[in-house]
C-alpha cells in the first residue's frame, strides 16, 4: 500500500521472538531484487536487521548495495524528533512556570509521555514515505506489546495533553499564557489523526506467528485490537512450521504443530496464510535470505 507518490510501507506484527524481523529483511531483500529502492527500517530497541544482512557501519543509513538500505532508529533519534517539532514551544511556555534546562525537559517529557516515541516514529515514517526517495519502506517493530502501545497512543497523548489546561487553571497562569499550549494540543491532536490515518491507509500489515498454543491464542486479541483502530491485516505468516519428519523428535513436534496450523486457517479463512518452514540454521546473510524469499513470497525454485 502507498500514498499517491510515496513509498509502500510494509509492517510485520507479532509476539516476541516469533520472527518479525527475520520477515522484514526477507522482504526488504525481495523488493530490492526486484530493483526497487528499499529501506528497512528498525525501532526496535534491540535491532538485529544489521546482523541479518551482515552489514555494518555507521553511516545513516547503512547500504547494503545500490538497492538496500537499512536504518536503525533509537530512542536519541525520537527525541530529537519531538524537539524538532513541539519541544522548543512546549519549553517556552513551561519555562516560564518553573525553572527547568531545555536539556532536561526534553527527557522529562519523552520518559513522562507513554507512547511518544511511537507517535513520533510513525510520523516519521509518514513523512519518509511522502518524500518517496525509496519505492519501499519495510519497518521491522518492536514485539507486539509495544506494537499494541503504538495503536492506543493517539488516544492516550490526548488524554494526557488534555491535563495540560487543567494543571494551566490550578497555577493560576492568564489567560494569555495558556493560550500557546491549547494550540500545540491542538496541533498534536492533528498530528495523531494524520499519523493514526497513515496507519489505516498507507500502511500494510502483516501479522507473524508461530504453531503454538499461546501464539495462537494471543492472535485473536491483536486482531480484535487492531480492528478497534480500522488497522487491516494482509497476511498471515506461521513460521517455524515443522516439515521434515525424519525423526520421532520432529515427527512429534509435527503433529502438535498440526492441530494449531488447522485451527488458524479454519479461524482465519479470509486472510492470505502463508508457512514458513523451521530452518535447520539461523536465517542470516544473503544466500539464506535468498532461500526464505523463495518461500515467502512463493516464488518456484529457480
Ligand atoms: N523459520 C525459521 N527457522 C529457523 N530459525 C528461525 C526461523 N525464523 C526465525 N528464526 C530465528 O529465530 C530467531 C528469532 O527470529 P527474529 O529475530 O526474526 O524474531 P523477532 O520476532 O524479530 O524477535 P523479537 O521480538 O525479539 O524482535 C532468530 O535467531 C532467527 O534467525
Ligand atoms: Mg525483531
Amino acid at each position: 500500500m502507498a500514498d499517491a507518490n510515496g513509498s509502500t510501507v510494509n509492517v510485520f506484527a507479532g509476539k516476541g521472538g516469533v520472527g518479525k524481523t527475520t520477515c522484514s529483511a526477507t522482504s526488504a531483500f525481495h523488493f530490492a531484487s526486484l530493483g526497487e529502492k528499499t529501506l528497512a527500517l528498525s525501532t526496535d530497541a534491540t535491532p538485529s536487521l544489521l546482523h541479518i544482512f551482515e552489514a555494518s557501519g555507521g553511516g545513516k543509513p547503512v547500504k547494503v548495495n545500490d538497492w538496500l538500505h537499512i536504518r536503525e532508529i533509537g530512542v536519541e533519534e525520537t527525541k530529537e524528533m519531538w524537539d524538532g517539532k513541539f519541544g522548543r514551544e512546549v519549553y517556552e511556555v513551561f519555562s516560564s512556570l518553573v525553572d527547568v534546562e531545555y536539556k532536561d525537559f526534553v527527557e522529562f517529557m519523552t520518559s513522562l509521555l507513554p507512547g511518544l516515541s511511537e507517535e513520533f516514529m510513525v510520523d516519521y515514517i509518514r513523512e519518509l514515505s511522502r518524500k518517496g526517495e525509496y519505492r519501499n519502506i519495510v519497518w521491522d517493530t518492536a514485539p507486539l506489546g509495544q506494537t499494541l502501545a503504538l495503536l492506543e497512543t493517539p488516544a492516550m497523548l490526548g488524554e494526557h495533553l488534555k491535563m495540560a489546561p487543567r494543571i494551566y487553571s490550578r497555577l493560576k497562569v492568564g489567560q494569555k499564557s495558556r493560550q500557546p499550549i491549547l494550540d500545540i494540543i491542538k496541533r498534536w491532536e492533528n498530528l495523531s489523526a494524520a499519523n493514526m490515518d497513515f496507519l489505516r491507509k498507507s500502511v500494510s500489515f502483516s501479522m507473524v506467528t508461530i504453531p503454538e498454543a499461546l501464539a495462537v491464542q494471543q492472535l485473536d486479541g491483536v486482531f480484535r485490537e487492531m480492528e478497534k483502530y480500522g488497522l487491516k491485516v494482509s497476511r498471515l505468516i506461521i513460521n517455524n512450521v515443522v516439515r521434515t519428519e525424519d525423526s520421532e523428535f520432529l515427527c512429534i513436534r509435527a503433529d502438535q504443530q498440526k492441530k494449531y496450523i488447522d485451527a488458524i486457517y479454519h479461524k482465519y479463512p479470509h486472510l492470505q496464510i502463508v508457512e514458513l518452514p523451521m530452518f535447520p540454521c539461523e536465517v542470516k546473510g544473503l544466500e539464506r535470505l535468498k532461500e526464505v524469499e523463495r518461500l515467502l513470497f512463493q516464488k518456484m525454485p529457480a
